[in-house]
C-alpha cells in the first residue's frame, strides 16, 4: 500500500446513497471501507457492491455491523488503523454517514403501542444523528481524518418540513443539520470540511418504509421542476466532483442535490 492511494469510509455502504457513493468513488480511484447491517436475507446486495469495486481494480474492506454500536464502531476504526500502520500510513479522505435506521410511528396515537416512545426516539436520533458527532470525533483523534479530508451526512427535506410518520426522522433530520455546523465550525482549522447532503426523494429500501410511500412517489412526479424522482447516481455524481482537492471551501453548509424539488 502507498500513502498516495486514495481511502474513502462509507456508513451504510450495501444500499441505496452509500452503494452509488461506494460504485462512484470507486470509478474515481477510491479504496474503500464500507460498514453496513444486512441480515441474511440482504446480505447479497452488501457482497455485490464489494464485488464491483474490486471488479473497477479496487480494494473492498466491508464490516457488517451496527455502525451506532460504540464497540462495532472502534472495533473498525481500530482495524483501519491498523491495515493503515501495516502499509506504511494512510488516512480517510472522505467519509460518508449514509444510515438509514429509523422510527416511522406518528407521535399521536390513541393506543401508546401504535405511537413512538422514548426509546424509539432516542434510537433514531442515536443512528441517525449522532452517530456522526462519535465517528468524527474518534476518526479525528485516531489521526484518520487529516486536512483535505471530508465528511457528509444525509439529511432530507424533512428536517424542515412536516411529513406524516415522519416525526422521529425529521427530528434526526434537523440535529443531523446542527451537528454539521457544529463539526465544521470546530475542525476548520484543521482543514477538515463537514457538510450534508439534501438528497431530494429518492426510491430507496429506507423510502419504501415510509408509510404512504407511494402517495409521495406520485406527488412528487406530477411537482417535481423536472418530472422524476432523485437517484442514488444523482447524489454519488455530487459527492465524486466535491471530493477534487481544489475544492476545500465549502464546510457547515447543506447542499440540495434534488433537482429543485425543495422549491415546489
Ligand atoms: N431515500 C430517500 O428519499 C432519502 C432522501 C434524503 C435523505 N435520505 C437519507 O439517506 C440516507 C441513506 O438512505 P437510503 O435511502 O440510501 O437507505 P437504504 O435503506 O437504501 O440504505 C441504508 C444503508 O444503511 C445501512 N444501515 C442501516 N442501519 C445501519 C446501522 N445501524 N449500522 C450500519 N449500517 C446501517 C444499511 O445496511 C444500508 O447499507 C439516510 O440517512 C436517509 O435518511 C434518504
Amino acid at each position: 500500500m502507498s500513502h498516495t492511494e486514495r481511502w474513502a469510509l462509507i456508513l451504510g455502504a450495501s444500499s441505496g446513497f452509500g452503494a452509488a457513493c461506494t460504485r462512484a468513488l470507486a470509478d474515481a480511484g477510491f479504496n474503500i471501507f464500507g460498514a453496513h447491517f444486512d441480515l441474511k436475507s440482504t446480505l447479497p446486495r452488501a457482497l455485490q457492491v464489494k464485488a464491483d469495486v474490486e471488479a473497477k481494480g479496487r480494494k473492498a474492506i466491508f464490516f457488517n455491523k451496527n455502525v451506532a454500536d460504540d464497540r462495532n464502531r472502534a472495533e473498525i476504526i481500530a482495524k483501519i488503523q491498523e491495515y493503515f500502520e501495516s502499509g506504511g500510513g494512510g488516512s480517510i479522505e472522505c467519509m460518508l454517514h449514509s444510515v438509514a435506521f429509523g422510527n416511522l410511528k406518528p407521535f399521536i396515537a390513541d393506543q401508546p403501542a401504535d405511537a413512538v416512545d422514548r426509546k424509539a426516539l432516542e434510537m433514531t436520533l442515536d443512528v441517525m444523528a449522532n452517530s456522526l458527532v462519535y465517528w468524527t470525533q474518534d476518526l479525528a483523534r485516531a489521526g484518520l481524518l487529516v486536512r483535505g479530508s471530508k465528511v457528509f451526512a444525509m439529511t432530507s427535506a424533512g428536517s424542515h418540513r412536516v411529513i406524516p410518520g415522519y416525526g422521529p426522522v425529521s427530528a434526526a433530520k434537523a440535529a443531523l443539520e446542527s451537528h454539521t455546523r457544529q463539526l465544521a465550525l470546530e475542525l476548520a482549522t484543521k482543514g477538515i470540511c463537514v457538510n450534508c447532503f439534501q438528497a431530494g426523494v429518492t426510491d430507496t429500501p429506507a423510502f419504501r418504509m415510509i408509510p404512504g410511500h407511494a402517495q409521495v412517489k406520485e406527488q412528487i412526479l406530477r411537482l417535481h421542476p423536472d418530472g422524476r424522482m432523485t437517484q442514488p447516481e444523482d447524489l454519488a455524481h455530487t459527492l465524486v466532483a466535491l471530493m477534487d482537492p481544489r475544492v476545500d471551501w465549502i464546510t457547515g453548509t447543506v447542499i440540495r442535490v434534488d433537482g429543485g424539488e425543495d422549491n415546489v
